[in-house]
């Protein structure tokens, strides 16, 4: 059963390698989603099992200013590899994003599977386009859907470590509340992932940590469980200038992910405790 992981310097990418260890890890430089020829020639020599994708471009400011860059790899690039899963006959697990909600202001109830998406951003069009077409192009997929992803040692920072950073300048930290949803551990979400690769339940899924919070209600219980002494204020996402707009509300639904007979994912605080105590502060 060879698993092959595509994005695996990522943040979920490292956290697939460690629940997967027998899995072939592949990082941007040795699969790249926008170079199909090479792409197709690497994966017919693997001929795996399953592939995960955990490969993105995941920059959702910069998406603003880069819709063909977010576009080539978040859709044209899975399109393309959804096609070459399909011609191997490999299973593709697919990660996409609770940004393709957002359109529905009114929204305070969590999205379930059957709702409309609606993307109010560049990256969360592409996200779903992308969704799009593994549907059309490989029968044998399941792409979850999660959030707020944060996990040890990928290359970018993650939110959790972004205020922990604040918390050492000693000032004021400013933190939305407006915008509420799931964060989700990197590695509860590759610990699902490994519950599927021998499954055969295909489909669309949303799989994040149990419970919801605002991120200022996140960034507090960050502070609390590391007992760290900080002025933390709401703010308004308008008092935030950000380059792309994020969903207001977007809680992601589960209950197709347990129904299917999957495990739940642990509570959002649980998780968080965890990541906190291994943490090499
Ligand atoms: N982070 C979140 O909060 C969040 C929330 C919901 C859903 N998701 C989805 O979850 C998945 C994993 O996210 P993550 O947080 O682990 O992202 P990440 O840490 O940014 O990792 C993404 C990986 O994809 C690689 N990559 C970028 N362009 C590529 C290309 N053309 N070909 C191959 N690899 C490429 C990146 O390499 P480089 O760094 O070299 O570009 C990086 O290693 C993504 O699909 C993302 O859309 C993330």
């Amino acid at each position: 059963m060879k698993i092959v992981i595509l994005g695996a310097a990522g943040q979920l990418g490292r956290q697939l390698a460690r629940v997967l260890p027998d899995a072939v890890s592949l990082k941007h430089e040795d699969a790249d989603l926008t170079k199909p020829d090479h792409l197709r020639q690497t994966l017919a020599q693997l001929r795996p099992w399953v592939v995960v994708n955990a490969a993105g471009y995941t920059h959702v400011d910069r998406a603003e200013t880069n819709a063909d860059g977010a576009f080539a790899v978040n859709a044209h690039g899975v399109r393309d590899l959804a096609v070459i899963c399909r011609e191997l006959d490999s299973p593709l697990i697919h990660i996409s994003t609770n940004y393709v909600f957002g359109a529905d202001d009114l929204r305070t109830t969590p999205y379930r599977e059957s709702d409309v998406p609606g993307p109010i951003s560049v990256y969360g069009a592409s996200k779903l386009l992308g969704e799009c077409h593994v549907q059309a192009m490989c029968p044998k997929h399941f792409i979850l859907r999660t959030c707020g992803l944060y996990g040890p040692g990928g290359q970018r920072s993650n939110f959790v470590e972004a205020m922990l950073r604040q918390a050492e300048k000693g000032a004021a930290i400013r933190v939305v509340d407006d915008q509420v949803c799931t964060p989700t551990s990197a590695f509860d979400l590759a610990y699902a992932v490994r519950g599927l690769v021998d499954s055969e339940t295909y489909g669309l899924y949303h799989v994040t940590n149990s419970s919801a919070c605002s991120w200022h209600e996140f960034a507090r219980s960050i502070f609390e469980m590391t007992k760290r002494r900080v002025e933390l204020v709401a703010i308004a996402s308008s008092a935030y200038p950000a380059l792309a707009r994020r969903p207001r509300y977007s809680v992601l639904d589960n209950s197709r992910w347990i129904g299917a007979g999957f495990t739940p994912l642990r509570s959002w605080q649980e998780a968080l405790a965890q990541y906190l105590a291994e943490r090499v502060s």
